[in-house]
């Protein structure tokens, strides 16, 4: 628990510089309209960690903060993007404590929101260089953050597919984590290490701990889906089982369970309503696949750790990136 209030302090000490960077980007959109849905979740808060794990890389390999706070606010605007156009696709109706975007400006105004928070995070990273950065360290770090879009894109394509199927397995659910989550989480770190003037093997190093920790940060997404509250999430609960989604939770207990609760397994995760979740969650329990997918979760974050006690000196950044790293599974949001 204090551990958790410490990431908490962490993660907010960088969040007005960053808040202030993508403000500057935003400001100038117009029509209003348009300014308006594209801002509504950055005012919304949300927790500001791919931000500041770009920043805290930069710093954990000698590299100032300066050198990383355009691309921390560029991998948030990219984050943010994806949220709005996630909630469509989703179907979900809450993000950040608010309404989601779609649900108040319609649709199509919430694609283009999302599209306009996409292109500013390119501009955003390239003005690096009024930073004092050098134009050789921005061009990988832009190749590192365009890679991790085509990705994202990738991975909530395979999202929805598994949604229609029931024979997904725990490599395919993997592979899909890693793209829609995990690669903006390490193009978040890699970035940060390469600004910062990190070594080739810090850089591989830092990269490495972002896709590990960003693959447990996806376990425990989809395990906040089915035991966490609205009021705590700041989105629906249970989205997951009546989206039908393919969760490790969901294909570790669909693997494990007997003809009869596979079945009406099934019906549950088929069905539209959310009257159901919590017997789904039963199901789940009862095959151990809560415990399975918590293990197979610590064992990246512990990965991730050692990574970091190879390559890093021991400085307050690297203590940061450590603690964050646990972080990820004892988050309750
Ligand atoms: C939510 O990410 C989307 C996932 C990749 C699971 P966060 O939990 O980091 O969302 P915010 O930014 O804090 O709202
Ligand atoms: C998040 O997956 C992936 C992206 C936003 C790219 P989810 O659909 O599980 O995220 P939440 O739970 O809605 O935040
Ligand atoms: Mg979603
Ligand atoms: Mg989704
Ligand atoms: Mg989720």
């Amino acid at each position: 628990m204090t551990e958790t209030l410490e990431v908490t302090e962490i993660l907010k000490k960088y969040s007005t510089r960053i808040d202030q960077e993508i403000k500057e980007a935003l400001e100038t959109v117009d029509p209003e309209t348009l300014r308006q849905a594209s801002e509504h979740l950055v005012k919304a808060g949300g927790k500001k960690l791919r931000p500041s794990l770009a920043v805290l890389s930069a710093e954990a390999v000698g590299g100032t903060v300066k050198s990383a706070l355009k691309a921390g606010a560029s991998v948030e605007l990219i984050h943010t993007f994806s949220l709005i156009h996630d909630d469509i696709m989703d179907q979900d109706e809450k993000r950040r404590g608010k309404p989601s975007v779609h649900v108040l400006w319609g649709e199509p105004m919430a694609i283009l929101a999302g599209d306009t928070l996409f292109s500013k995070a390119f501009g955003t990273v390239l003005k690096s260089e009024e930073d004092g950065v050098p134009p050789e360290l921005i061009l990988p770090a832009l190749h590192t953050i365009v890679d991790s879009c085509v990705k994202i894109c990738e991975g909530q394509a395979c999202d929805m597919g598994f949604a229609e199927r029931l024979d997904v397995t725990e490599s395919e659910y993997l592979g899909m984590i890693y793209k829609k989550t995990a690669a903006l989480i390490a193009a978040a770190t890699k970035s940060g290490a390469i600004l910062g003037g990190g070594t080739p093997e810090q850089v591989e190093a830092l990269s490495e701990y972002g896709r590990l920790i960003g693959m447990a940060f996806q376990i425990q997404d989809d395990y906040l889906d089915v035991a966490s509250s609205e009021e705590d999430l700041g989105k629906p609960v249970g989205s997951d089982i009546v989206e039908g989604k393919m969760t490790l939770l969901v294909v570790n207990a669909l693997e494990k369970a007997t003809p009869e609760d596979r079945e009406r397994f099934i019906t549950i995760l088929k069905e539209e309503g959310d009257e159901n979740v919590s017997e789904a969650m039963e199901i789940m329990k009862k095959y151990g696949s809560i415990q399975y997918a918590w293990q197979v979760a610590q064992e990246d974050v512990n990965q991730a750790k050692n990574l970091l006690l190879d390559v890093l000196d021991d400085t307050p950044a690297r203590d940061a990136l450590l603690k964050i790293a646990d972080f990820v599974l004892e988050r309750s949001h």
